[in-house]
C-alpha cells in the first residue's frame, strides 16, 4: 500500500511541518484532511523559515501535488495570503494545490463570531480566532457554505447575508461588528475569485491514486489531545485530528493506510487552555520555553511546557493506531542536567496508567515521574542511532518500549537535515 499518514500525537506543535516535509520527498501527493488556518506548520525551504496554515507542506517538493480534503474548514483569504508566500519565496504552485468542493468556507463572520465566543464563554478556550468552530458548527447544523459555492458568486453573497441576518439575530454578532465584516467580506469574495481555480471534485483523484498505488502522504493538523471526541474536551479543537478522521476527511477507508507515524516532541507542550498534567511552572519549564523557542507559530503566544507523558502518549498511540513514531526536538534536552518521563498519574490515591479513565478531571491528577541523568553534550551533529551517547538511548529506547511502538525518525534540529532515520 502507498499511503502513510503523520498525525500529531500530543497537544499540537510536535513538528509535523518538517516531518512532513521531510517525507513528501518521495509521494507524489500530500493530502489534509481536517482543521484549516489554525494550524501552523514551519518548514525551511532554502534555509528561510515558512509557516504553512493551510496548504500541505508538500507543496515544497516540486512534483507533489496538495490536496485540501472535503473534511477541512477553508479561509479563502488565508489561502491567497500562503499563494503569496510562495510566489515570494519562488515557489512554483502551478496545477499543485487542489481543493475539494464539499470542503466547508470560513468566512469573515465566522471569525468574528470566533472571537465573541472567547469573549462571551466561561471555559475560556483560548481558540486561534480563525473561525474553525463557527465554521464546524455551520456544518453539522447543515447551513454551512461550502467551496464548490463559490462557484454562483450571486447565491454566494445570499448564504452569506442569509448568514449574517442569522447571527445578529442570534447574537452572535452584533450592530457594531458590522463595520468590520464590510470591510473583511470585500476582501473575502476577492479571495474567493482568486482561489476559483484550485477548487473541483477530488475523490476521484484520491481513488485514482489508491487504485494505481501512486504514493500518498497524510497530513495531520492540531494534535490527538485535541481531537474533538478524543481530546481532552471542551479545551479541543472542532476537528478529528487522529487518524480516524482521514476516512472521514478524506473518503479514504483506514484500511488502506499503510504507515502510522505519531509526532511526539521529546517533550510536551500545549498553547491555550485546559489541563495538563505534566506542565511545570519551574525553571525546567521556563528553559524549555526559551531552548525550545517554544512560541506559537499562528497566534505567536508563549507554549506551556512540561515533560514527557506516557499515560497521554499510550493514549494516542491507542487512538490512531500507530505504526511508527518520530521523535522532534531531541536536541532541546541536550541542555538539562536531569530529564522526567511521567510513567503514571496517583488519582484518589490509584495508580492511574488509562489516560480516558481520568481524561474529565485531569487537573487533579499527580504525574508521577521516572528521573533519567541528562547526556548534557549537543547531538545536533550525530547522523546514525548508533552514534548517540548511551543516555540518550535510554530515553529514546524506554518511551518507544513503554508505547510498544518503533521510533522511525529523530529529529535533533529545525532544518531540513538535522534528522535520523532509523531502520525498523
Ligand atoms: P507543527 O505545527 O507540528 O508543524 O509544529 P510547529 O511548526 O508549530 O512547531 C514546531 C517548531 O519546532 C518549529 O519552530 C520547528 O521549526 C521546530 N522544530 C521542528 N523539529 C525540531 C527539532 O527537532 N529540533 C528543534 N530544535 N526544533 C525543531
Ligand atoms: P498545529 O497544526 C497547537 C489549539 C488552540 C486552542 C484549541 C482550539 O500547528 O499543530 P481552534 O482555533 O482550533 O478552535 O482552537 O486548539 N490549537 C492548536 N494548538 N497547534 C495547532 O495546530 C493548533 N490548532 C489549534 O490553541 O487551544
Ligand atoms: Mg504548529
Amino acid at each position: 500500500m502507498a499511503i502513510d499518514a503523520v498525525i500529531g500525537a500530543q497537544w499540537g506543535d510536535e513538528g509535523k511541518g518538517k516531518i512532513v516535509d521531510l517525507l513528501s520527498k518521495s509521494m507524489d501527493y500530500v493530502a489534509r484532511y481536517q482543521g484549516g488556518a489554525n494550524a501552523g506548520h514551519t518548514v525551511y525551504y532554502n534555509d528561510k523559515k515558512l509557516v504553512l496554515h493551510q496548504i500541505p507542506a508538500g507543496i515544497l517538493r516540486k512534483k507533489c501535488i496538495c490536496i485540501l480534503g472535503k473534511g477541512m474548514v477553508i479561509d479563502p483569504v488565508g489561502i491567497n495570503e500562503e499563494i503569496n508566500l510562495l510566489t515570494e519565496n519562488n515557489i512554483d504552485f502551478n496545477d499543485r494545490i487542489l481543493i475539494d468542493y464539499y470542503a466547508h468556507v470560513v468566512t469573515p463572520l465566522h471569525k468574528i463570531i470566533d472571537k465573541n465566543n472567547e469573549l462571551k464563554t466561561k471555559n475560556f478556550i483560548g481558540t486561534t480566532c480563525k473561525g474553525i468552530g463557527p465554521t464546524y458548527a455551520d456544518k453539522y447544523n447543515r447551513i454551512g457554505i461550502r467551496i464548490i459555492d463559490l462557484l454562483d458568486l450571486s447565491n454566494l453573497k445570499n448564504k452569506i447575508n442569509n448568514r449574517l441576518q442569522l447571527g445578529l439575530d442570534k447574537q452572535e454578532i452584533y450592530v457594531d461588528d458590522k463595520e468590520e465584516i464590510d470591510i473583511e467580506l470585500e476582501k473575502f469574495y476577492q479571495s474567493c475569485e482568486l482561489i476559483k481555480p484550485f477548487i473541483l471534485d477530488t475523490h476521484p483523484i484520491i481513488h485514482n491514486n489508491i487504485n494505481n498505488s501512486i504514493p500518498m502522504l497524510i497530513e495531520g493538523a492540531q494534535g490527538t489531545l485535541l481531537d474533538i471526541d478524543h481530546g481532552t474536551f471542551p479545551f479541543v479543537t472542532s476537528s478529528n485530528c487522529s487518524s480516524a478522521g482521514i476516512s472521514t476527511g478524506l473518503g479514504i477507508p483506514s484500511y488502506h493506510l499503510s504507515k502510522i507515524i505519531g509526532i511526539f516532541k521529546a517533550y510536551v507542550t500545549r498553547v491555550g487552555g485546559g489541563p495538563f498534567p505534566t506542565e511545570l511552572f519551574d525553571n525546567d519549564g521556563m528553559q524549555l520555553q526559551k531552548i525550545g523557542k517554544e512560541v506559537g507559530a499562528t497566534t505567536g503566544r508563549a507554549r506551556r511546557c512540561g515533560w514527557f507523558d506516557l499515560v497521554a502518549a499510550k493514549y494516542s498511540a491507542e487512538v490512531n493506531g500507530l505504526t511508527h513514531i518520530a521523535l522532534t526536538k531531541l536536541d532541546i534536552l541536550d541542555n538539562f542536567d536531569n530529564i522526567k518521563v511521567c510513567t503514571h498519574y496517583e488519582y484518589k490515591n490509584k495508580k492511574i496508567t488509562n489516560f480516558s479513565n481520568v481524561i474529565n478531571d485531569l487537573e487533579n491528577v499527580k504525574p508521577i515521574y521516572k528521573e533519567f541523568s541528562g547526556w548534557s553534550e549537543p547531538t545536533c551533529n550525530v547522523t546514525t542511532f548508533d552514534d548517540f551517547p548511551l543516555k540518550v538511548k535510554e530515553y529514546v529506547s524506554f518511551i518507544s518500549d513503554s508505547l510498544n511502538v518503533p521510533i522511525s525518525i529523530i529529529s535533533l534540529g529545525p532544518k531540513r537535515n538535522q534528522i535520523i532515520n532509523i531502520e525498523t
